[in-house]
């Protein structure tokens, strides 16, 4: 199957890319060492196209070649780029980060020569990336150049099955349109730019603050074929989207008599927003609008994979329980699509298992998944592999292939976090354990930080043991911040190994699951509150997992660093890492300060002295400090803050003012829903505070300009209260009213209750009013007209 797909991968080249297979590796090079081109050799040596049905794992070599170039040898593009990237790691001392761009610019001289061939060989035939939101939640904005660095960077990291979602509602508009459903029709059924990746879920219908642009449909689409033909360059298959049942209400006004059902709510939204329709796969349309999916695309793209992507019910339960009912779905589902190409492979996200447990009993699921008849047809991503893995209670989804995945963070949250054991030693227990287990892979919701992590699991897929992490750490550090060849590792401090070491040993080496099981969040990005902010655990932790202490020490060891070599001020992996370890302290401190504020809250009696207020005074003072000057720390880079999220979603209304056909107002509205959107998904994420706070981050203007106020209404509150407060039994009842929230009914007739919590709620009704007020005080704030 493998050598089948690198055939016709060849041969779509051949019409799309009019390359030469290893041409897109030299680009590659081109694009990042300019200059340094003609000094790689890149060979393919894999020349029998064997009809093998087996996956087959990847292997390269790298030497110095008999020219003197630097010979990189393997059986696949993506093992030539692999290759690359340990000879950029291990002889040349450089890398490609996250946010801080490629170090590789900095080798201006000549290139070191291996002293020694460089072998690798993978352990499994895929290295899978993406998560269906991370399509919303990260690169909903990005630009084509963005996606350039992307794409460089799956290669060199040996990716080669990535998700590719980009300009979906075009093929959507085009199929819906094909039967002679109308535009006005169809648009309605789109969600808004930052929140696309749920109606192609099915979670979600529609837009809320304005409708999709069909302006946005075009460019997106655009952009989509510039990213399918680099991947296809740089020796990755694309995973495109296919048609999944969810359609738009209308569908039964043009067909009346189409079998569909409504599917379920999603997270309390109201019907209007979710609630999808959803086409029974048995019904004959269905296998229309699939065979249309997968045709428009072979039309727009080539016939360029057949691996598809199709989630039905993730986070939606289905219409009914019945094995047969379900087994039905699936087998309806397959047979669309092995009906409009003989080829295609299933590929689905595991996670409903997960998410929806209740539901999904074993017997249901092995009813699903046996609807798939061809075990190869399928492709199960088991999505959350380190913390909440489903293939061993399914029997490793009872013989279909799947691939073990990391997924590491919800929501792009930003805390500093790891689970090193179970990154480096489950995927090979897995390997062992499991004979239909294809690949490894990563599924964040948001690629946001910790980058190190992804490295190590994309790393692992190259070794048959779990890598050392000790030394996997260190060698970060040195080639980090090393700088590429001018700086000899060995003249770097010793502080920012021991950092790293500390960092490793802490916040990245959580073994304690049930305190948090994927990255922590910080306690100032909730909506403030005296109770439940704290040891939450699960997906948005707030437990520390470890001695906030160490990561102090870390941070004191970055600075010493830099204090002996002030050049790593300079440095942008090492000033990226700084801000990050700092955020990290400063949101430590936040929850140990707002710990204390809250132990003077409870304690103080009606007979507490006056000082009590003035303690409380001092100890909220501390706490919008700490955020003050934190967003003044976030502010010192742009990964860090808000300006550049907004300014690259407005951008994609900007790129298209000078198009004729639509007005500057035109324009000026796409803005506007634009900034809503990208405001929106960080803030209140649904139309009314639906998942409020989920996809929350730490950067720079959402700090000062969202958080703060919120914490300042809250604060307020607390001191206005507390001290003459404690002296009579009417604010006595108010503050156990507090303390119980404003939810709880209080049913005692005592007026003075309730005034006083008339009063509270006066609090809270203008604390959500604030909140409300305040994204739209954001949104303005960044409306390019009144
Ligand atoms: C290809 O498949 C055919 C039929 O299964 C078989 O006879 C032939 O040996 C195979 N060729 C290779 C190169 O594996
Ligand atoms: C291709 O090169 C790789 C790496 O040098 C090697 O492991 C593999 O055996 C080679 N394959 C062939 C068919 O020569
Ligand atoms: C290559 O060999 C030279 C001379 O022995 C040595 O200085 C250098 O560190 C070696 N480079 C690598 C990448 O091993
Ligand atoms: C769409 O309308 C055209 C013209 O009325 C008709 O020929 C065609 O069959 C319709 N297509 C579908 C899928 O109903
Ligand atoms: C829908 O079903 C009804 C009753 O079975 C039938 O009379 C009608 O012709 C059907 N309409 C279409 C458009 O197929
Ligand atoms: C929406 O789905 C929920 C189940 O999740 C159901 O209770 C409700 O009746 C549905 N509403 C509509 C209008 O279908
Ligand atoms: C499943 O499909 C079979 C064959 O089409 C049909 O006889 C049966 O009624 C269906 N079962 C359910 C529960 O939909
Ligand atoms: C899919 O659509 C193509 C092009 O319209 C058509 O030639 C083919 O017969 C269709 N296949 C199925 C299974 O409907
Ligand atoms: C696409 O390629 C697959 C082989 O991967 C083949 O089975 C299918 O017929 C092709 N479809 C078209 C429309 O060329
Ligand atoms: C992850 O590691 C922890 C501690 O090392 C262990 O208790 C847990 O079972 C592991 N999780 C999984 C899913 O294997
Ligand atoms: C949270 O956990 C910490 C450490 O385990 C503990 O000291 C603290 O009392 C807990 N706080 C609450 C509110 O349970
Ligand atoms: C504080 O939390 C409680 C319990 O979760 C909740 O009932 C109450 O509404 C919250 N208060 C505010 C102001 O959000």
């Amino acid at each position: 199957m493998r050598f089948a797909v690198f055939s016709y991968l060849l041969a779509s080249l051949q019409t799309i890319v009019t390359a030469t297979s290893v041409q897109g590796l030299y680009d590659l090079v081109q694009r990042r060492l300019p200059g340094h081109s003609e000094e790689f050799v890149f060979t393919l040596n894999e020349t029998t196209c064997a009809n093998s049905t087996d996956l087959v794992n990847d292997s390269f070599t790298v030497a110095t070649g008999a020219n003197g170039s630097i010979a990189i040898t393997g059986n696949s593009l993506s093992a030539l780029a692999t290759g690359l990237r340990r000879y950029l790691t291990e002889v040349a001392h450089t890398d490609v980060y996250w946010f801080i761009d490629s170090r590789l610019d900095e080798i201006t001289t000549t290139l070191p020569r291996p002293n020694a061939t460089i072998t690798g060989s993978s352990i499994v035939p895929w290295r899978y990336y993406f998560n269906t939101v991370t399509f919303s939640y990260t690169t909903p904005f990005w630009s084509w150049e963005d996606w350039e660095k992307e794409l460089d960077w799956l290669a060199l990291h040996g990716v080669n099955l990535p998700l590719a979602w980009v300009g979906f509602e075009k093929i959507l508009l085009d199929v819906f349109q094909s039967i002679n459903m109308t535009t006005s029709e169809i648009m309605p059924f789109f969600s808004g730019p930052a929140f696309q990746a749920w109606n192609r879920f099915g979670n979600i219908q529609g837009s809320w603050g304005g409708e999709l642009p069909l302006q946005w449909i075009d460019s997106q689409f655009e952009l989509q074929q510039k990213i399918l033909k680099r991947m296809l360059e740089l020796g990755m298959t694309p995973i495109l989207p296919a048609f999944t049942g969810f359609v738009p209400r209308t569908l039964t006004d043009v067909y009346p008599n189409a079998t569909v059902v409504n599917g379920s709510q999603w997270e309390g939204f109201p019907t209007e927003y979710t609630n999808t329709t959803f086409l029974a796969p048995s019904d004959p349309l269905f296998t229309v609008l699939q065979n249309l999916t997968i045709v428009k695309q072979i039309e727009y793209y080539g016939n360029i994979t057949q691996y598809y992507t199709l989630d039905q019910y993730n986070e939606n339960d289905p219409f009914s329980g019945d094995l047969d009912y379900l087994r039905n779905v699936t087998r309806g589902t397959w047979q669309s699509l092995k009906s409009a190409n003989a080829a295609a492979v299933w590929v689905m996200q595991g996670w409903l298992f997960t998410s929806n447990a209740d539901f999904w009993t074993n017997e249901r699921i092995e009813a699903y998944l046996s609807g798939v008849e061809v075990d190869s047809d399928m492709l199960i991503l088991d999505l959350f592999s380190e913390s909440q893995p489903e293939w061993q209670r399914t029997n490793s989804y009872y013989g279909k292939p799947w691939i073990w995945n990391m997924l590491h963070n919800y929501g792009g949250n930003m805390g500093l976090y790891g689970q090193i054991a179970n990154v480096t030693i489950n995927p090979i227990e897995a390997l062992a354990n499991s004979s239909s287990l294809v690949g490894f892979g990563l599924t964040p919701e948001g690629q946001q930080g910790n980058e190190i992590m992804y490295k190590l699991l994309l790393d692992q897929a190259w070794k048959n043991t779990p890598i050392d992490t000790s030394s996997y750490f260190r060698s970060w550090a040195q080639t980090r911040y090393a700088e590429g060849v001018s700086v000899p590792t060995s003249a770097l401090p010793s502080g920012v190994t021991t950092a790293w070491e500390l960092l490793r040993t802490s916040a990245y080496n959580n073994q304690n699951l049930s305190a948090g099981n994927a990255v922590s969040k910080a306690i100032y990005e909730l909506a403030p509150n005296i109770t439940k902010l704290t040891n939450r655990t699960g997906h948005h932790p707030t437990t520390v997992t470890y001695d906030p202490q160490i990561v102090i020490q870390a941070w004191n060891e970055l600075y010493r660093a830099a204090t002996q070599q002030q050049r790593l001020w300079e440095s942008p992996g090492f000033e990226h890492d700084f801000v990050d370890v700092t955020r990290q302290v400063f949101s430590n401190a936040f929850l140990s300060s707002y710990e204390s504020l809250i132990s003077t809250w409870t304690a103080s009696t009606i007979d507490s002295p006056p000082s009590t207020k003035e303690t409380l005074l001092s100890q909220a003072e501390t706490l919008i400090s700490l955020l003050h000057t934190l967003d003044a720390i976030l502010a010192t880079l742009p990964q860090f803050s808000l300006e550049p999220w907004i300014s690259s979603a407005r951008s994609w209304a900007l790129l298209n003012t000078n198009t004729t056909s639509f007005t500057t107002s035109t324009s000026l509205q796409d803005q506007n829903l634009l900034t809503y959107n990208a405001i929106n998904q960080l803030t209140l994420w649904g139309p009314t505070g639906q998942i409020n706070d989920y996809a929350s981050k730490s950067w720079a203007g959402l700090v000062a300009g969202y958080y703060v106020p919120r914490w300042e209404t809250f604060l307020e509150y607390l001191v206005s209260v507390a001290p003459e407060g404690y002296r009579d039994e009417e604010a006595r009842a108010r503050v156990v009213v507090v303390e119980m929230g404003f939810q709880k009914k209080r049913k005692e007739k005592r007026s003075p209750w309730r005034r006083k919590r008339l009063q509270y709620c006066t609090y809270g009704c203008m604390h959500e009013r604030q909140q409300t007020n305040t994204t739209h005080y954001m949104a303005s704030k960044y409306k390019p007209y009144p």
